[in-house]
């Protein structure tokens, strides 16, 4: 399949977990990619080379997308490392787990200014570039299923997935009429550095997995394949949607 022949996609927060999966499989079905994270480090590099190994470009470009300025760089930049810019993965994000009643301003800035404020001022750059060049734009958020379920302790982390959703609801009208698409890709429980204490406490990762129908934690390329599809044209008329991928999480029944 080579349905990103020609394009570029850049990804945030691609060194490692789900940001790493999308960009190898958009570069295996054709794009080059711009990889993003706070530094470049080994990680970064295997994962130049392996998109080299495929016959596809590479650059990593580090930014910090939680300040409003770096993440509007990172957009320009990435239109000048290949002229271009077709899609936009704005896949960084951070959680922290505390009693809502504990959350310090600085942790609820960190979540809020990562997940949602980024992300916000990252789609106005592409958009106005995509508006400007006269050119169609797609854009796919990792938001997660907390956009629509509770999980307690993670109060500040639910209010940013959960702004991402109506965020992509709203753009998709407003950036319809441009040839803007935007999606949201919602993990359940993946196996990424991100969970590494949940996998590490096998208790805990019971209970996690009794409320998943399909009995089992998903991997980062079942995301990454969701991600691959909304970005391509194979979803030409998707756009203001949440796609699930979670075995079942978000609305299982537990019978008794
Ligand atoms: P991860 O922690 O393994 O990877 C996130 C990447 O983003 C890391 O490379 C990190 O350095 C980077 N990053 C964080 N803040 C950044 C910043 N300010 N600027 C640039 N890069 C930054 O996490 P994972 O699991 O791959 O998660 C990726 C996305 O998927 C996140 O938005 C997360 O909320 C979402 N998600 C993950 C789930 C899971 O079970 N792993 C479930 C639901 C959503």
């Amino acid at each position: 399949m080579e349905r990103f022949k020609d394009k570029v996609a850049l990804v945030t927060g691609s060194s490692q977990g789900i940001g790493a999966a999308c960009a190898l499989r958009m570069a295996s079905e054709g794009a080059d990619i711009i990889l993003n994270g706070r530094t470049l480090d080994e990680r970064g590099e295997k994962l130049i080379n392996q998109i080299n190994e495929m016959g596809r470009k590479a650059t990593f470009l580090v930014a910090d997308i939680s300040l409003t300025q770096n993440v509007i760089n990172l957009v320009n930049d990435a239109v000048k490392v290949y002229g271009k810019l077709d899609i936009l993965v704005n896949n960084a994000g951070v959680e922290k787990n505390h009693n809502f009643w504990e959350v310090t301003e600085e942790e609820y800035d960190l979540v809020m200014d990562t997940n949602l404020k980024g992300l916000f001022f990252g789609i106005q750059a592409f958009a106005k570039y995509c508006m400007d060049h006269k050119t169609p734009g797609t854009v796919v958020n990792m938001s997660s299923v907390h956009e629509e379920i509770i999980f307690p302790h993670f109060a500040a982390y639910c209010a940013s997935k959960g702004g991402l959703k109506m965020l992509t609801r709203n753009l998709a009208t407003e950036l319809a009429p441009f040839n803007i698409r935007i999606n949201n890709v919602a993990p359940g429980a993946i196996a990424t550095p991100i969970n590494k204490s949940l996998m590490d406490n096998k208790e805990q990762l019971n209970n996690v997995l009794k409320n998943i129908p399909m009995k089992k934690l998903g991997a980062p390329e079942d995301v990454a394949a969701v991600v691959a599809f909304l970005a391509s044209d194979d979803a030409r008329y998707v756009t203001g949607s949440t796609y699930f991928v979670d075995g079942g999480l978000t609305y299982h029944y537990e019978e008794q």
